[in-house]
């Protein structure tokens, strides 16, 4: 069976743009691949989190990885800064980039904008940090959004480059993007793709937000100009984004509702929006919140954490022997 590794920051909480792009592929692939879900602190603290809530954040992001069908059974959930294996690799991994190429990630161009000399350091070598919670699975696959393509090429790129050095530790991983929800926008600013961290909040939904919330903010979302339901990313982008959405959380074609909404304005579109966006989210939200208080979750991180450590320390036992360490 092939393996599969992805993982989530607990920065905030997980936006339905992370549901669509990231984890609805995950219920998919969880009974044909050998699965690993990480939630992963590590990288959330490359900028500053406050302790408690970056605690209460991973505990919900683990119940939400539960919560969207993920069966504990079938897979093996756990917190980043439990496997030390991961900052070990990472710590590899980073001698094994070169600061060009880091330097080279739009991630870190964005991220580091406008902060001067204070730039944490954590987010330039976050990336090699990222490649090696992936090889440290042996992982064939990484099923991600469109942003994490850039990072998966320099995750392949150390791998090739310390096994063609010391030998073929590293199994080199794919990348896997859906073909519908890779890019999920902002509601605000449709330039923009929707993101937990992002500050104002109208721009993004996250799976925790109650129905008023959302009816708002799929109200308030940026439309085009014209009064057209017409998917079109380069000119249209935000009713395309919606679009998109809409087909993802309902399960009907982007054709079929251009061909409903044909002469509909944008009023009865949003609020038709809003209901197929609850219905997803309503059985969601339902169990996350038996999950949420249950000590069950507690079990599971911790029974993850040790299938986690044991095949990681594996690996890293490899990587050191063949480093002469
Ligand atoms: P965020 O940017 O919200 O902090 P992460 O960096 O934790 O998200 O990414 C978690 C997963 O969600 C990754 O696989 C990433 O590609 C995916 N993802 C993040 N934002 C989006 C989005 N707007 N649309 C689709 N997938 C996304
Ligand atoms: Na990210």
């Amino acid at each position: 069976m092939a393996t599969i590794f992805s993982g989530i920051q607990p920065s905030g909480i997980i936006t339905l743009g992370n549901y669509l792009g990231a984890m609805k592929q995950f219920v998919e692939l969880q009974d044909d691949y050998n699965c690993y879900f990480c939630i992963v602190n590590q990288h959330a603290i490359t900028v500053p989190q406050d302790p408690s809530t970056l605690r209460e954040n991973s505990r919900r992001l683990a119940a939400l990885y539960l919560a969207v069908g993920l069966d504990p059974s079938k897979i093996t959930l756990f917190i980043q800064s439990e496997v030390p294996a991961h900052a070990k690799l990472g710590w590899i991994m980073m001698c094994t980039a070169y600061l060009g190429e880091l330097e080279r990630m739009t991630q870190f161009k964005d991220k580091a904008q406008g902060r001067g000399e204070a730039i944490p350091g954590g987010l330039l070598v976050y990336p090699p940090l990222m490649a090696a919670d992936i090889l440290l699975y042996n992982t064939n696959l990484v099923p991600v959004g469109d942003d994490q393509k850039q990072h998966l090429e320099l995750t392949r790129d150390l791998a090739e480059r310390f096994n063609k050095r010391y030998g073929e530790v590293f199994t080199i991983p794919e990348i896997r993007v859906p073909k519908v929800g890779a890019r999920i926008m902002s509601l605000q600013d449709p330039g923009k793709k929707m993101s937990k961290s992002d500050p104002n909040p109208g721009g993004f939904i996250s799976m925790l937000d109650d129905e008023k919330t959302i009816v708002q903010k799929v109200k308030r979302a940026q439309t085009d100009s014209d009064n057209q339901i017409h998917y079109n990313p380069e000119e249209k982008p935000a009713i395309s984004n919606l679009l998109s959405i809409y087909s993802l959380c309902s399960g009907k074609s982007i054709d079929e509702l251009e061909q409903q909404y044909q002469g509909v304005g944008y009023g009865q579109f949003k609020s038709d929006l809003a209901e197929a966006i609850l219905q997803t989210m309503r059985p969601i939200q339902q169990r996350f919140n038996e999950l949420y208080h249950s000590s069950a979750l507690d079990d599971i991180l911790d029974q993850g954490a040790e299938k986690a450590n044991s095949v990681a320390n594996q690996t890293l036992q490899k990587v050191e022997q063949a480093m002469g360490m």
